[in-house]
């Protein structure tokens, strides 16, 4: 069936969009996400990330979590979007392999 071709091509490119961009995702995370995490945290948001204990504890919670506060601030962003703020997160503060 024809229909399954695309279908399949779209769970194969699953795997390389959740990797996700960090240069893309930076700027995303210092529009939607930082003022709140200032707030709380002090400083420049990032003890968020750094505290002990940290809520997030893997890869895949932090995609999950980054998923979860983004449709809160209905910052209207498109999965890819919360891949690349994810991998920003990752590279800079989670180090997860
Ligand atoms: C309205 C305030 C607010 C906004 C906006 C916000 N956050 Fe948060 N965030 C929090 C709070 C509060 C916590 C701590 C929750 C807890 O301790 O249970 C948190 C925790 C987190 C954590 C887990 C930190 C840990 O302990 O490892 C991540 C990751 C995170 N936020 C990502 C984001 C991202 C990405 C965005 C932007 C889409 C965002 N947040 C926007 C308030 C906010």
């Amino acid at each position: 069936m024809r229909i399954e071709i695309p279908l399949l091509c779209l769970l194969l490119s699953l795997p390389a969009q959740a990797a996700g961009d960090p240069k893309l995702g930076k700027p995303l995370h210092d529009k939607q996400c930082v003022a709140c995490h200032v707030k709380s945290q002090g400083g420049d948001g990032s003890g968020m990330y750094t505290r002990k204990p940290r809520l997030i504890n893997n890869a895949v919670a932090l995609g999950q979590r980054v998923a979860t506060c983004s449709a809160q601030t209905n910052a209207g962003w498109f999965p890819e979007d919360e891949a690349n703020v994810a991998a920003w997160l990752n590279q800079t503060y989670y180090k997860f392999k």
